[in-house]
Formats: C-alpha cells, sequence, structure tokens
C-alpha cells in the first residue's frame, strides 16, 4: 500500500506533527470503518488547522450580525428592511451573502415566520407582527469561508405555545450538538433531536437537513435530524457541518411554495421553529463554531 505522504513529513493538516503520528494512524482508523461497511468521510472534507482559522474569521462575522439584527427585530418591521440591514452590515464587515443569488436565491438572508419551516424571503409586503415568531438564517462568505447560523426572534408578547416550541428547538439543536465527538456518528446527533422533539409532542422535518460547511454553502455530509444513532457518516476530527433541525408543533409535512419555489410552509399552518450552529469535530469532541 502506497501513501501519498511521506511518514515522516509534517502532516497536511498544519497539526505540526509528523504524519506517521497524525492522519497516517487516523487515515488507517478511517479505512477500517470503511472496510465494515460504514459511510466515512472523504479526506477532503477534513478541514486543515488553516481552514479552520478562515472558517472561525468567518462565524464570527455570521455571529456578529446576528447580534446586530436582534434590536432591529421589532414588531411592525418589514422582512425586506432586515434583509437590507444585514446585506449593508455584511459588506461593512468585509463579508458577502452566502444566499444572495445562491441558485437563483434573490435575498442577503432568509427570514421565517410562524409557519414557515425555512428559506422565507424577505419582502416589503411581510411585516413582523405581535406574537410572530421568526427564524433569521444568516449565512456568510469571508475571505472565502463560509458559516451559517441562526436564531429564533419572538416578536412582543408570544403565546406560552409557541415559546414553548422555540426553546425545545433550541434543546434540540445544543442536545444535538452535545453528541458531536470523533468516531461517533452524524445519526447520533439525529436521535437525540427526535428523541428531545417526540418527547415535547413535536416532530421533525424530514426532507430538508444541516450539511457539511466551510470551503463551499453546502457540501458533505446531508445531515439528518430523523436519522439513528450509530448510523451514518463517521464522524472524524476536521469534519465541519451544521446543526439546524427544524421542529414543528404539529405534523412533519412541508410543502413549498409553488410561486417562489423557495418558502417552505409546513403543511397544517402549525409553527416550526429551528436554531442553527455550525460546529467541528476535534480530537476530543466538538467546538460551535458560530457559538
Ligand atoms: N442557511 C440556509 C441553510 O442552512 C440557506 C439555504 S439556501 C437559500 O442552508 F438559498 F435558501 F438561502
Ligand atoms: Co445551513
Amino acid at each position: 500500500m502506497s501513501d501519498q505522504f511521506g511518514r515522516n513529513d509534517l502532516c497536511w493538516c498544519g497539526s505540526g506533527r509528523k504524519y506517521k503520528k497524525c492522519h497516517a494512524p487516523i487515515k488507517e482508523r478511517i479505512e477500517n470503518y470503511r472496510l465494515k461497511g460504514y459511510e466515512v468521510p472523504h479526506r477532503k472534507l477534513l478541514k486543515t488547522k488553516q481552514q479552520i482559522e478562515g472558517i472561525r474569521e468567518s462565524s464570527k462575522r455570521n455571529i456578529a450580525l446576528l447580534d446586530f439584527i436582534e434590536d432591529y427585530v421589532v414588531e411592525g418591521v418589514t422582512t425586506e428592511e432586515l434583509d437590507r440591514l444585514i446585506f449593508e452590515k455584511t459588506k461593512e464587515l468585509g463579508g458577502t451573502p452566502a444566499t444572495l443569488n445562491y441558485n437563483g436565491y434573490p435575498k442577503s438572508v432568509c427570514i421565517s415566520i410562524n409557519d414557515v419551516a425555512c428559506h422565507g424571503i424577505p419582502s416589503d409586503r411581510v411585516f413582523l407582527r405581535n406574537g410572530d415568531i421568526a427564524n433569521i438564517d444568516v449565512s456568510t462568505i469571508y475571505n472565502g469561508f463560509f458559516s451559517d447560523s441562526s436564531r429564533m426572534f419572538c416578536v412582543g408578547a408570544v403565546s406560552t405555545e409557541k415559546q414553548k416550541l422555540v426553546d425545545v428547538a433550541k434543546e434540540c439543536m445544543e442536545l444535538g450538538i452535545e453528541q458531536v465527538k470523533p468516531w461517533g456518528f452524524l445519526g447520533d446527533v439525529g436521535q437525540a433531536v427526535h428523541d428531545h422533539a417526540r418527547k415535547n409532542g413535536y416532530s421533525v422535518v424530514r426532507e430538508i437537513g444541516g450539511h457539511g460547511i466551510g470551503l463551499q454553502f453546502h457540501e458533505d455530509p446531508w445531515v439528518s435530524y430523523v436519522s439513528n444513532q450509530g448510523t451514518g457518516m463517521l464522524l472524524v476530527p476536521g469534519l465541519v457541518f451544521t446543526v439546524e433541525p427544524m421542529i414543528n408543533m404539529g405534523k412533519s409535512k412541508i410543502v413549498t411554495d409553488k410561486c417562489d419555489n423557495w418558502t417552505v410552509r409546513t403543511a397544517d399552518g402549525k409553527p416550526s421553529a429551528q436554531w442553527e450552529k455550525t460546529v467541528f469535530v476535534t480530537e476530543t469532541g466538538y467546538e460551535v463554531l458560530t457559538y
């Protein structure tokens, strides 16, 4: 068996260790899982130290944008206005909104209110109203590196029912993230998410999930939140992906708007909530990049 890296050379990942003490044993371990039939990440998905640094810098701006927008999320504001603010601020921070013109998506942010599960398009005809719950999903390119996160915002006085959905959706994301560790599986994340959602009487959107991220907006793996423990892609240090389950108060079924081809709503019209963070698998567990 030949290896493309010299065993005594410095490892490609930038750890400063020799290849034989760093990614040679990791590669062997991955190979063993692959031979046993497990889904394993391609080497290209494992980020180098330098790439992680780039994604971390992008993530800092991504988070700053969510912090910044909070004060503007008030009753009466249009989602168009919030989009404009996100666009301007992203530029000010030296970045570019990743969604803008992505597969024809026309705006700098996704804003999804109440029964809109995701991909709500900002519009000057959509006003935030008292009692709304809104997901603001910001994706940022900085220096060529991608980051992605979203939070829920409550407008004015929100019903206890909706507030609980928002809180449980956040817990689902957090419990999912806590499962991230090297030599675990992506299915461990999904299992933790849907266990918690179902325990609270909610359902989890099946068709739309998270994704690898960093050098591109959407990389492998695709991340399901209805997956099972011990299944799915093997988690290996250097893998970067989003944890972003959509939790529905009613049934899991969703429908995509036939006019704009983007807006995704719950089929039963009940509210949906989502939180998103970008995480990466470290040698001992995980690090949240968009904290
Ligand atoms: N931030 C969303 C995601 O998690 C963006 C979807 S692509 C868009 O992938 F074009 F719809 F914005
Ligand atoms: Co995402």
